[in-house]
């Protein structure tokens, strides 16, 4: 037997009891005579004592010579520790070790093994089998399965049934490229990853299983960022016969559901609900982040038609007003001015106003607007003495989103972004369709599968980006949590979606023939959505970089740097699946 206990579970109860205990080597003090090794595994850490005085002297010859990392198995008997650690829940006791064997002796470790690590990004990715064995990691993988657990509780009492579809299947265009894979059995053919399991959830409602779930993998093969990863996992949902009350509903309760279990979080009543247009207006974003203020105030009529032609020439004025930091000196809203202009960001200037203690402003374009116009922009953007208004002008979307970088900057600057604070938020009424510049043409703004609003399909034909769509998103903290709509289920519309997003029926029916043709066998109404799991996860677990909550992440090249892939595959390799390379080896 390797071990009658874990490490993390003797008390000052168990004093006396003879135990064997296995785990690696975290700290060895050696004192000579005596040596205490700290034995870790993922239960906890237990203290070890070899004591010259009471054990024989190659014992304490043999662990005077375990290096960190070692696999070790002692046995002993628990003894009560003569200064003890309340920091551990092990601290009362330590083990007088008898008997050591080594089970495995460790290089040193290219980093070390502690909760705040000298180790790198790069290098605990390279060595993640080391990085997992350190509490933050091993803590966030413990924390996911819970949060896995906890829903598919939620959503088993709820009937939902978890089914599993193909990962090796035809490309569904939602947004991002493929990550395709040959097939050797048909010569010239590519299967694609999935992006999401979408089109195989709606059949699964035409096959009638009403409730269907999946914690499932999606790949997508885009940009990127600290909240993307190439595969990611999606707890996937789809309901039959439902509207979008229904929806939301039973998803506002997995989330109070998680809220509550996993963070003793209890949200009271509903969650609220903006639609995208507010959104957009009062937060440039589709995500606002809602656990402060600084909502714009739009300040085109009381700005413009003075003297001031920046204002006077621009599609909007916005401003927001930040709170209690009147104080920045010149040089703090010189770099503020700065960090506006940064091409990140885009601004071309900004145009500040100091809401004086006394009620008094003063501004940078004191020139051109007096006290009174000034006391407008405070009541607009809800300044009060002692705030900062920042205004920014120009094309109404660049201004929206540079206002709605600076408004999150002020935010992590002044601590309002508290990562132990919940507040979701339904972003509703979405735009079916997203017009893009470079290819002159709309997308789907989620995908060509959802619903426009009741009432709004003659639009299309007229004014097609005004459409709505049934389509919501989750917001939890300024991040996208999930994403889902009410679907088209039959075949009539889907025609004229596919008409609209520039399919012709030709196309529509080599790339989604099978869905078309499934509506024709009698589809029931149905709807679902989706939540990012790495991301709902790391956002409860307090953290917004996700690559901390998966086990092997890539990183922002979509590379593993553990195993090393992507990689070349042979000559043969390449043969048999009849494909030919055509970039020179570096
Ligand atoms: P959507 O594309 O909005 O919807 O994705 C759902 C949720 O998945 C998360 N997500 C990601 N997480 C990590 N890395 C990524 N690269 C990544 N991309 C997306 C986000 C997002 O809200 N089939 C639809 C859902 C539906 O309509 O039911 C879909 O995939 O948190």
């Amino acid at each position: 037997m390797y071990r009658t206990h874990t490490n993390g579970e003797l008390r000052a109860s168990d004093i006396d009891k003879e135990v064997t205990l296995s785990g690696w080597v975290q700290h060895v003090r050696n004192k000579g005579f005596l040596v205490w090794v700290d034995l870790r595994d993922r239960y906890g850490i237990t203290q070890l004592i070899f004591d010259g005085e009471r054990s024989p002297k190659e014992l304490i010859e043999k662990a005077s010579h375990l290096g960190r990392e070692y696999v070790i198995q002692v046995k002993g008997k628990v003894i009560e520790r003569q200064s003890k650690n309340p920091n551990i829940p092990t601290g009362d006791i330590e083990i007088l070790v008898s008997e050591l064997n080594i089970l495995n002796e460790s290089k040193t470790p290219p980093f070390t093994i502690e909760d705040k690590t000298d180790g790198g990004e790069e290098l605990r990715l390279k060595y993640r089998y080391l990085d997992i064995r350190r509490n933050p990691i091993r803590e966030n993988l413990i924390f996911r399965h819970k949060v896995a657990m906890a829903v598919r509780n939620y959503l088993s009492n709820e009937d939902f049934i978890e089914v599993e579809t193909p990962y090796l299947i035809k490309s569904t265009p939602e947004g991002a490229r493929d990550f395709v894979v040959p097939s050797r059995m048909n010569k010239g053919q590519f299967y694609a990853l999935p992006q999401s399991p979408q089109t195989f959830k709606q059949l699964l409602m035409v096959g009638g299983m009403d409730k269907y779930f999946q914690i499932v993998r999606c790949f997508r093969d885009e940009d990127l960022r600290a909240d993307r990863q190439p595969e990611f996992t999606q707890i996937d949902c789809e309901m039959a016969f439902v509207e979008q009350e229904d929806v939301l509903e039973l998803f506002e309760g997995l989330l109070k559901h998680l809220l509550a279990e996993l963070k003793g979080v209890h949200i009271e009543g509903n969650i609220p609900r903006m639609t995208y247009d507010e959104a957009m207006q009062k937060y440039g974003n589709d995500k606002p982040d809602i656990r402060f203020g600084m909502e714009f105030g739009e300040l085109n009529e009381v700005a413009q038609h003075k003297d001031f032609n920046v204002f006077n020439q621009a599609e909007l004025v916005a401003g927001i007003a930040v709170p209690g930091v009147n104080s920045y000196s010149r040089k703090d809203i010189d770099k503020l001015i700065d960090w506006v202009r940064r091409p990140q960001v885009g601004a071309k200037g900004m145009v500040y106003v100091r809401c004086n203690d006394d009620g008094t402003f003063r501004s940078s374009v004191d020139k051109f607007y007096d006290q009174e116009d000034l006391a407008k922009w405070a009541e607009i953007t809800g300044a009060k003495p002692g705030d900062l208004i920042c205004v920014l002008s120009g094309n109404k979307n660049e201004v929206r989103s540079q206002l709605s970088a600076l408004r999150m900057e002020m935010a992590e600057r002044l601590g309002l972004r508290n990562p132990e604070e919940f507040a979701p938020l339904w972003v509703i009424d979405f735009p079916l369709l997203e017009w893009d510049e470079d290819t002159q043409r709309y997308y789907a703004m989620h995908h060509p599968f959802t619903a426009p609003k009741k009432g709004q399909l003659e639009l299309l034909d007229t004014k097609p980006g005004e459409v709505k769509a049934n389509a919501y998103d989750l917001v939890l903290n300024g991040n996208e949590i999930g994403g889902g709509s009410i679907r088209i289920h039959d075949t009539q519309m889907q025609d004229t979606m596919f008409k609209h997003l520039g399919f012709t029926p030709e196309e529509a029916k080599k790339q989604f023939g099978f869905l078309l043709e499934a509506f024709q066998y009698g589809a029931p109404p149905h709807a679902g959505i989706a939540f990012g799991m790495d991301r709902l996860t790391s956002i409860l677990g307090g953290e917004e970089t996700i690559r901390e909550f998966i086990a092997f992440p890539k990183n922002n090249m979509g590379r593993d740097l553990m195993i090393d892939a992507p990689a070349t595959i042979d000559l043969a390799q390449l043969q048999e699946l009849s494909l030919k390379v055509d970039i020179k080896e570096k």
